[in-house]
């Protein structure tokens, strides 16, 4: 049965994870997400180690994090180990409750150097790296990795072998391949099996959307955490759902207004930390997300799309929630005419690179 657990002496309480996600997982989100309740263990966006020991005010940006966020883990990338321990001991000094290495990231320009799922097919490299940051660190040492780097080397087993052997103290599985990309479904199998190999806490990401979905995978796995990735961003309250399922109480269902707060709070946020068309290109990723399976929510998507203010976006935000609260229908900006159109979501960590 679900319930919290360790990462050394850092309880994990609710043992539900919000899965790193680059452009997205930022402080703000991460505050946005974290008051919603449920989470039990927030981590930053991957940050290179390239920038972080060149001093690259972007790297160390993505370093900071709210009290209130805590237990919270810093997730860093990169291939090359005397730069990977200078990193991890920036994140430690800033006061990093965990310290993860990305293994999994399938973008060209990360794998190129050795890092993301790179690492997966050089366990020479891997090792070196995971024990130079063992020998410098004090705070927890973690992993998230993929299945394997191809799809016909499958050896996330392995590769959770070698790390335990190294000192790490968590596993966490993104079930698949870096040739699979986000393409089809996680192999939470390969959860259960790395689960039964090391006596590490293990947990499991990939595809969970629903209270369901979390229970199923924790007793087909006997998985200790459940990380939560694109589930969070259409639905911010589903770490709080699983939470209440746990715990045998109602399960708390958003209306409306709950939604309209959340998109305001976020908005302001992002405007707080950083300038105003920064702010409103975060909130055209994440706005529709939001709305994704709400009334009209394909076509509020295109109109925030399209908005190039923040009075804008709060007076399109208003319309819509006008419409649905009402139950009119809602035709976007332009009235009835405009078609149904779907604008570009993010949905990769290489797409998020390219961007950034
Ligand atoms: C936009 C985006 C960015 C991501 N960035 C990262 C990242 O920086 N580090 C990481 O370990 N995984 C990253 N991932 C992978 C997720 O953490 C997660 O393992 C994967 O999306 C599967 O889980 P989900 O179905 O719950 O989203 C990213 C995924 C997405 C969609």
């Amino acid at each position: 049965m679900m319930k919290p657990f360790k990462i050394r002496d850092i309880e994990i309480n609710p043992p539900l994870i919000l899965s790193p996600m680059a452009g997205v997982t930022d402080i703000s989100f991460r505050r946005l997400l974290k008051r919603r309740g449920g989470i039990g263990l927030t981590v930053s966006e991957f940050i290179s180690v390239e920038g972080l020991t060149r001093n690259n005010p972007k790297s160390k940006r993505q370093m900071r994090f709210f009290e209130e966020e805590r237990p919270f883990a810093v997730q860093i990338f990169g291939g090359q180990p005397e730069r990977m321990r200078m990193a991890a001991e920036m994140a430690e000094e800033v006061g990093a409750d965990i310290l993860d290495i990305n293994c999994g990231c399938p973008a060209p320009k990360v794998v190129k150097h050795g890092g993301g799922s790179g690492l997966l097919r050089d366990y020479e490299r891997l090792e070196t790296i995971l024990k130079e940051i063992k020998k410098s660190i004090k705070i927890p040492l973690t992993i998230k990795i993929r299945a394997g780097y191809y799809d016909h080397t499958i050896n996330a087993v392995e590769t959770a072998r070698l790390a335990e052997g190294c000192g790490v103290e968590h596993i966490a599985l993104h079930g698949r391949t870096k040739e699979q990309g986000y393409k089809g479904l996680a192999n939470w199998d390969l959860v259960r099996r790395i689960k039964e190999t090391v006596s590490v806490p293990v947990s499991g990401s990939g595809d969970v959307v629903s209270v369901e979905g979390a229970f199923e995978k924790w007793r087909e796995t006997g998985c200790d955490g459940i990380l939560i990735g694109r589930g969070a961003m259409a639905n911010p309250w589903i770490f709080r759902q699983i939470e209440d399922a746990l715990a045998a109480r109602p399960i708390f269902q958003p209306n409306h207004e709950d939604r309209r707060a959340v998109l305001l709070e976020y908005f302001e946020m992002l405007r707080e930390d950083m300038p105003e068309m920064a702010a409103i290109g975060k909130m055209k990723q994440l706005a529709g997300q939001f709305t994704k399976r709400l009334q009209g929510g394909a076509l509020f998507r295109t109109t925030i799309y399209h908005s190039h203010s923040v009075t804008e976006i709060l007076d399109r935000i208003s319309e819509y929630f006008e419409a649905i609260t009402t139950g009119r229908p809602y035709y976007g900006e332009n009235g009835p005419k405009e078609a149904e159109e779907e604008a570009p979501v993010l949905d990769s960590c290489e797409a998020a690179t390219v961007a950034s």
